[in-house]
């Protein structure tokens, strides 16, 4: 069961586009920093929550069931016709856990030393089941995550990370930027 449209006004996003389909379970934070895009689907129990930078969901985006998006230590950037397949979590901040410093947010902050940076993921780019993906990282254009992966450093464009951590399995095809513009040209014809 979806929010409709009405519903979806009240929550106080900074925009939300058309053919938008939210399912009730899913929960957001700071609705007042999150931009939704058209063609957005946001499966069952997924969480988002923007920090003052903000999450942007751009066009022709699947956010998959029980996926989290922590936004509060920077902004969370979905380009468009990009995919978080189920159980993906993306982080933008994250405690150090070296011992030199104190742990998790009920610490004051002179007592933490935490990880922060945006996360982006480019156009057409996909992360596999239950990967993880951390902060400052960029899923570059047409890049895909393998299923499962802790993806800590940027991904090239076009390339097949997995693994733990991420490492490069193989490219990627270009077929989809093709596919890309005769879909569009469609939708405006
Ligand atoms: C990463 C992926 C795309 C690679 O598929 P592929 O190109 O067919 O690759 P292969 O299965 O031939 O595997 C190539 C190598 O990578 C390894 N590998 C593949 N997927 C891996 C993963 N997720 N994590 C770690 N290693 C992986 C394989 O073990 C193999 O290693 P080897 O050469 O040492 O034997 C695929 O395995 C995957 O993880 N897909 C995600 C699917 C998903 O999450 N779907 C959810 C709904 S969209």
């Amino acid at each position: 069961m979806n929010y409709t449209l009405e519903e979806l006004k009240n929550l106080g996003f900074v925009d939300v586009g058309t053919d938008v389909a939210i399912h009730r379970s899913a929960v957001f934070f700071n609705c007042k920093n999150i931009h939704i895009g058209s063609r957005v689907r946001i499966d069952c129990f997924s969480m988002i929550s923007a920090g003052k930078e903000g999450v942007y969901i751009g066009n022709n985006i699947h956010i998959a069931a029980a996926v989290l998006i922590f936004g509060g230590g920077g902004r969370v950037t979905l380009e468009d016709f990009t995919c978080l397949s189920g159980r993906v979590s993306l982080y933008t901040a994250s405690d150090d856990y070296s011992g030199e410093a104190m742990t998790n947010p009920t610490v004051p902050e002179i007592f933490r030393k935490v990880d922060v940076g945006p996360v982006s993921l480019r156009k057409h780019a996909l992360v596999g089941a239950g990967s993880i993906i951390m902060p400052g990282v960029t899923i570059g254009t047409g890049a895909a995550v393998g299923a499962m992966s802790f993806a800590n450093r940027d991904v090239p464009d076009h390339e097949i990370y997995a693994g733990i951590p991420a490492r490069r399995i193989r490219i990627r095809q270009k077929k989809l930027l093709d596919l890309e513009k005769e879909y569009l040209q469609k939708a405006i014809t």
